[in-house]
C-alpha cells in the first residue's frame, strides 16, 4: 500500500473480538456502503433469531404480550436519541415515520411545503403527494453544498413565505452526507408559525442525543442504519400538542389509546426488530463506546476519503474530496470524473455495476449534475477496504468515464 500518511488500525472490541468479526458481512465482498441499509451486528441478529424462535414455539405466549414488550423496548431505547419513552414510538422505517406525519396533516389550497434539494427523494415524493392532496404546492429550497449554518439559516429566512405551513428538512442529508442546523431552522420556523418535520434517518448513533439536538415538531430516525439494529426499526418522536392526530400505518387494538401507546400494537406483525434494537445500542456501548465510535468513524472516513481522493484526483475537476462544510463522522463525498453520476439513476446504476462486476458495495450520489462516491465507514471498516476500492473500482470508474467522454465526442 503506497501511502504517506498514517492509516487507522483495524478496530478491536473490548471482548477481544476484531470488529470485522462482530458483523456477519460476506468476507468475499468489500463493504463501503453502511449508510444505505446499515449492517446488523451478529449478536443482535442472533438475539432477533432467538426471539423469532420464541414466538414460533408459543404464539399464544408471545403475541398477546408483544405490545407490552414493544413499550418496554421504546423505554429502553428512547434515551439513546435524547428522548423520553412517552414521546417515542417505533415504526418500521424512516419512510413510515414520514408517512404517519404526512397522513395527519390538513392543508389548504395555496399552502406551501418547503423542502431542500438535499432531501431524500422518497420522503420528498411523500411531501409532494401531501401537497397534491390539498391543492398545496411543494417548493424546493436550493442550498449550496458547502453552505455554512448561518448561510443555511439565512436561506430559510428568505424562503419562508406567509403561505409556508411545513418544512421538511434533513438533520443529516443523504446525497450530500452533511448536517443541517435543524434545531435553529425549527426555532426560526416557529417564529413564523411554520411547523418542521426533521428527517433524522441517519442521526441515531452519528449524533449524540439526536432528537434533543435535531429539534423539529416531529423527528424520526432509523435504528437499522448506524446503531446496527435489525432492519425495519425506526423511531418517531414528537411532543406536538396535536400528536393524537398521529396514527400507526396499521389500524389495530391500540386505536383507543392516545399517542404513544396506540403504536405498540400492530396486529400479528413481527416486532422482533423493535425488541432487538436496544441490544444493538448496548452492544456498541459495551464493546467500544458510542463517543469513541464516532471519533474512530471520523478518523477512518478521513483516511479513506484521502486515500481514494488521491487515487481519483487526476480524473476529476476541482477538489477530489468535496467540502460539505459540516461533515458527519462516518461519510465523505469523493468526486467522480465528469460525466458520471449525472443524475440519481445514473449513480444507482454505477453502484450495481461496482457490486456485480467487482464485488464492492458502494453508494454513488448525484447533486446538481455532479456525481460523488459517498464513502461510508463503520467500526468494521479497514484500510484494506479503501485500498480495494482504489485497486478495483478506480480503474473501472476511469474506463467508464473515458468511454462516456468518447461516446459524447
Ligand atoms: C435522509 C433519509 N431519509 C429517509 C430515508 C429512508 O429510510 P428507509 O428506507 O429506512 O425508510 C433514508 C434512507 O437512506 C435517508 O437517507
Amino acid at each position: 500500500m503506497s501511502n504517506v500518511f498514517p492509516l487507522p488500525q483495524p478496530v478491536r472490541f473490548a471482548s477481544g473480538v476484531a470488529a470485522r468479526d462482530a458483523w456477519p458481512l460476506d468476507p468475499a465482498v468489500v463493504h463501503l456502503n453502511h449508510g444505505s441499509f446499515g449492517a446488523v451486528l451478529t449478536e443482535v441478529g442472533e438475539y432477533q433469531d432467538a426471539l423469532r424462535r420464541e414466538s414460533d414455539r408459543n404464539p399464544v405466549g408471545w403475541y398477546p404480550r408483544v405490545a407490552e414488550r414493544v413499550r418496554e423496548a421504546r423505554g429502553a431505547i428512547a434515551g439513546f436519541v435524547g428522548a423520553t419513552a412517552d414521546d417515542t414510538v417505533f415504526v418500521p422505517n424512516a419512510s413510515a415515520a414520514a408517512t404517519v406525519v404526512f397522513n395527519s396533516l390538513r392543508l389548504e389550497a395555496g399552502d406551501e411545503i418547503l423542502v431542500t434539494d438535499h432531501g431524500y427523494g422518497a420522503i420528498t415524493m411523500g411531501a409532494r403527494r401531501l401537497a397534491a392532496r390539498f391543492g398545496a404546492r411543494l417548493r424546493t429550497l436550493e442550498i449550496p453544498l458547502a453552505a455554512t449554518d448561518p448561510e443555511i439559516l439565512e436561506l430559510f429566512r428568505t424562503a419562508i413565505t406567509p403561505h409556508t405551513r411545513l418544512i421538511v428538512v434533513d438533520q443529516i442529508t443523504s446525497p450530500t452526507a452533511r448536517t443541517f442546523p435543524t434545531r435553529e431552522i425549527t426555532d426560526l420556523a416557529h417564529t413564523r408559525g411554520v411547523r418542521v418535520l426533521v428527517d433524522g434517518a441517519h442521526a441515531p448513533g452519528l449524533v449524540a442525543d439526536a432528537v434533543a439536538v435535531g429539534g423539529g415538531d416531529w423527528w424520526f430516525g432509523n435504528l437499522h442504519k448506524w446503531p446496527g439494529a435489525p432492519r425495519g426499526s425506526a423511531l418517531l418522536v414528537t411532543r406536538a400538542a396535536d400528536r393524537d392526530e398521529l396514527w400507526p400505518l396499521i389500524d389495530s387494538w391500540g386505536a383507543n389509546e392516545p399517542y404513544p401507546g396506540r403504536f405498540d400494537s400492530q396486529g400479528t406483525m413481527d416486532a422482533t426488530s423493535y425488541l432487538a434494537s436496544p441490544l444493538a445500542v448496548e452492544a456498541i456501548e459495551r464493546e467500544y463506546g458510542w463517543v469513541r465510535t464516532r471519533q474512530t468513524m471520523a478518523e477512518l472516513a478521513d483516511a479513506g476519503a484521502r486515500l481514494i481522493g488521491d487515487a481519483m484526483a487526476s480524473m476529476v475537476s476541482g477538489e477530489a474530496v468535496a467540502d460539505v462544510a459540516a461533515p458527519v463522522p462516518s461519510m465523505r463525498l469523493v468526486r467522480l470524473p465528469d460525466g458520471l453520476g449525472l443524475h440519481r439513476e445514473d449513480a444507482d446504476d454505477l453502484r450495481m455495476q461496482m457490486y456485480d462486476e467487482l464485488g464492492v458495495e458502494t453508494a454513488f450520489t448525484s447533486f446538481r449534475g455532479i456525481g460523488y462516491f459517498r464513502l461510508s465507514v463503520h467500526l468494521y471498516t479497514t484500510t484494506d477496504d479503501f485500498q480495494a476500492f482504489v485497486d478495483k473500482c478506480v480503474p473501472s470508474i476511469l474506463r467508464k468515464a473515458e468511454s462516456r467522454r468518447i461516446g459524447a465526442a
